[in-house]
This record gives structure tokens, sequence and C-alpha cells, in this order.
């Protein structure tokens, strides 16, 4: 039997259209996916859309539409938008799904019967953005540095998760690796995070708040949406809500977040698990934020690149090259167009598009058959950037070769080195287009096709 591999992008709030930070995780996770697929193991790639809470809730009054027919509309455009960048999910979950949320249901109840979650009150700074309590020292001139938007002041009577009688054992997991906090700056900040102070218990209901999951054990409240969130992670996979049926899937392998939702990722949702007795996830892989021009990209500044319009300017493959090398996946990332359209024209236009016409066209004069080596090379650490910058240096390094080589002399006057030369650059070629099969599938199979056809159309038309 082969080997399993589980692994998730978060649930995207569908309060506003998909933007590139959307479309950068999601990429990806569909690259890591491909590639863990291309070893054999049998792979789960779940992703989707969380669309309960206050945040959504006031947009869709703000647009005049039911919640629901507000979400609808919303998660069709994120659907959409993984169609048109290739996106090879398994499972698209919604967290409005009937089985979703009478999952949720279950799970509620049993943490209530288990007294994991009691009734109180909780008082305290809410962000809507973030959908979170915020505590002082989180706050930049009393605003969320995120939002930059005051906290609404809250104090209601709701239930609470116990979150006091997990912390050693969550700190002992998170340092054994049981479960796993990547890059390991992340661990660090939560390791002394937890270690700093001791966790209070969380609310995880609200009274007024209509557009959510009624708590089965008082339907005056609704769940709090973040852990009506977290359990997609679980529901994703069919999970009914009992304990005793868990998915063969699970523990998920990797879990790709960005660095704003660590947080509650590295405390509410294991805590959730660990009342539960269930496994926790093997790892978190934390990346960073795209920004432009040293700024968050947003539509106030002016800076916010719209993925169709990468799309239509890039084509789908190129996007994804594009979003992937533009810096360490763990760390924050600068893209603005100018740069993206003179790495496309470098990389893309040049670099391979260049090399495969340049090597069919002179393939065309050569008799010796191909030989197709296979590549098993591995994307270790997340490292997408890396590899690229490697699968990119062997790209030069043939139109470099071609250059020194000039197999258009030698066809008229060394026939056999010229077959030599050309054979080499096929197999060169054909490596480089396994490597890329992740990244760019359909640029690797036109490659591939051109290979086997001697047959080559442009493949990155070059942008004024
Ligand atoms: N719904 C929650 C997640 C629940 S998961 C159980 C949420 N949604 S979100 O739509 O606001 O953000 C989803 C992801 O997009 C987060 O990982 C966030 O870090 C990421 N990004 C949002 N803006 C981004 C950039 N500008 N750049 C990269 N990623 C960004 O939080």
């Amino acid at each position: 039997m082969s080997e399993k591999f589980y692994i998730t992008t978060p649930i995207y709030y569908v309060n506003a259209k998909p933007h590139v930070g959307h479309a950068y995780t999601t990429i990806a996770a569909d690259v890591l996916a491909r590639f863990q697929k291309l070893q054999g193991k049998e792979v789960f790639f779940l992703t989707g859309t969380d669309e309960h809470g206050l945040k959504i809730q006031k947009k869709a009054d703000e647009a005049g539409l039911a919640p629901q027919q507000f979400v609808d509309g919303i998660s069709d455009e994120f659907k959409k938008l993984w169609k048109d960048l290739n996106i090879d999910y398994s499972n698209f979950i919604r967290t409005t799904d009937k089985k979703h949320i009478e999952a949720v249901q279950k799970v509620l109840q049993t943490l209530y019967d288990k007294g994991a979650i009691y009734k109180g009150t909780y008082s305290g700074m809410y962000c809507v953005g973030c959908e979170q309590f915020k505590s002082e020292n989180e706050l930049v001139d009393g605003k969320c540095p995120d939002h930059g938007t005051v906290p609404e002041k809250m104090e209601e009577e709701c239930y609470l998760l116990k979150m006091t009688d997990i912390q050693e054992r969550l700190i002992e997991k998170i340092e054994k690796n049981e479960f796993e906090i990547a890059p390991e700056r992340y661990k660090n900040e939560i390791l002394s995070f937890l270690k700093s102070q001791k966790l209070n218990d969380i609310s995880i209901s609200r009274k007024n708040v209509a557009w959510g999951i009624p708590l089965p054990f008082d339907l005056n409240q609704t769940a709090y949406v973040w852990i009506d969130a977290f359990l997609n992670y679980l529901t994703g996979l069919g999970w009914d809500g009992d304990e005793k049926n868990i998915p063969k899937e699970w523990p998920v392998d990797v879990q790709f977040i960005g660095k704003d939702i660590l947080r509650v990722h590295a405390t509410i949702w294991p805590a959730i698990l660990l009342h539960l007795g269930i496994e926790l996830p093997k790892m978190i892989f934390t990346h960073g934020h795209i920004l432009s021009d040293g700024k968050k990209m947003s539509k106030t500044l002016g800076n916010s690149i719209a993925t169709s319009d990468m799309i239509e300017k890039f084509g789908i493959d190129g996007t994804r090259y594009l979003l992937l090398s533009a810096g360490p996946f763990g760390q924050d990332i600068d893209v603005t167009m100018k740069r993206m359209i003179e790495n496309y024209n470098a990389d893309l236009a040049n670099g391979l598009g260049n090399l495969v016409s340049r090597i069919i066209k002179l393939s065309e004069s050569a008799t010796k058959p191909d030989i197709i080596s296979t590549n098993n090379n591995i994307i270790e650490g997340m490292k997408f950037d890396l590899k690229l910058s490697f699968i990119w240096s062997g790209i030069r390094a043939c139109n470099k070769y071609i250059d020194d080589n000039k197999p258009w002399e030698l066809v008229k006057n060394n026939k056999e080195e010229f077959e030599n030369v050309i054979l080499k650059l096929k197999r060169d070629l054909s490596i480089i287009a396994n490597d890329l099969i992740p990244f760019m599938p359909d640029t690797a199979e036109k490659i591939k096709k051109a290979l086997e056809t001697k047959q080559v159309e442009i493949l990155f038309p070059r942008i004024k």
C-alpha cells in the first residue's frame, strides 16, 4: 500500500474576493501535493472557504444579500480561481456544508459533555477583521496592527474552552516536534509565548452573531467562527465528528498557513484536538506575506495585484512560477508588476522558452534516439524558490552550452559531435521538464510533447 500524504491550506474567508495572497498558499500546496503524488504517495489535498462569523454577516448586510446567497457567490469565485490556476485539490470544503455543520455540533457536544467547555462570561477587545479577541499588548496605538481598526469592547455570557490544562502537553509536543512548527523561528516564537504566560480559557461562542453554527446545548448561542473553521481540516475528509471514526488520512502531514494565523493554529487548534484525544497535525508550516513595494498589498494603497490580471498577462504557469520564485516560502516576499514582467521576460520568454525552441529546432537535423531520464529530486523543507533557481541554473547552463558549442556550425562540419551535443541537450531538457511538472504542469507537458514530435510552439511570448 502506498504511503499517504495529507496537506491543507487555510480555508479562506468569503468576506471579499480572492487575492494574490490566497493564490500564493494554494499554489504552493498544489506544488507540494503534485510533487508527493509523483513520489507515489496517496495524496489528499484539502482547501475551501470559511463562511460564518460577524465579518461575513456584516458584508452580506452591506451587499443587501442574505448571508447564504452572499457566501455562495464568493465561494464560487474561489473555486473558479483555483480552476484557472490549475489547482488539483481533492476536496473543497465549505463551512456552510450541512455535513460540516452536523459534525461541528457533534464535537461541541462532546467537548461540553467532557467538561472541556463550560459556561461563563468573557470580556475583551474584539477585532472583527481578525475575528479574534486582542490583548492590550497586541494593539498598536490602540488599534489592530493588521487591520488598522480599533477593536470593539465586548462583554457577554458565553461558553469557554479550557486552555490551562493543555498548556504543558502542548509545549512538550512542540518541543519534541511531535507537533512541528516550521520554520524554526516560528517554533521558537510560539514556545516563548507559551512559556511566558498562562493561557486564558477562550470564548468559543457568541450570543449576538446569528450567522454561525448553533451550539447544540444552548441554541441561543452560535459557535465562535475559528472553532467551526478549524474542524474543516477533519470534516473535509468526510469526518462525522465522532472521535472513534477518525479518517485514514489523519494526522495531517502539512498544514500551510500565513504568519498572521499562526498563534491560533498553534494554540486553539491543538487544544481542541487534545481535549478530544485526537492526534495533532504532524507539521504546521508558516509562510510569509506578499508585499508590494515593501508595503502590505491593499486596495487603499493602490498596490494590490489581482490574480486575474497576472493570469491574463503571464498565463497560468507564468503566474505559478512568478509567485513561487519571488522569495523563500517562509519569509515575506515583495512583488511588483514591473519586476514580474522583467522576470517573466528573462526567465520564461528568454530562459526557458528560448531554450526549448532552440533545442527543438536544432534537433530537427539530429537522428539519434532520445534518452528520457527521470528525476528524483526532493522539494525539501518547502524551499520552492531554491528548487526553481536550481532548475533555472540548469536552463542557463543549457543555453550557454548551445552558445559555446555552436551546433548550427557542427551540423555542417562535424556531424557526430553535433549528434552528441543535441543528445545531451535533449536529455537535459527532459530532466528540466520533469523537474517542472509540479510547478508548471502544462509547460512540462508541452516540453515533453515538443521533444517527441520535434514541433514547437512559443511557450512564453515576450511582454513589452
Ligand atoms: N479564515 C481564516 C483561516 C481559517 S483556517 C482554519 C483566515 N482567512 S483569510 O482569508 O483571512 O486568510 C487566509 C490565508 O491567506 C492566511 O493564511 C493568510 O496568511 C493568507 N494571506 C492573507 N493575505 C496575505 C498576503 N498578502 N500574502 C500571503 N498570504 C496572505 O484567516
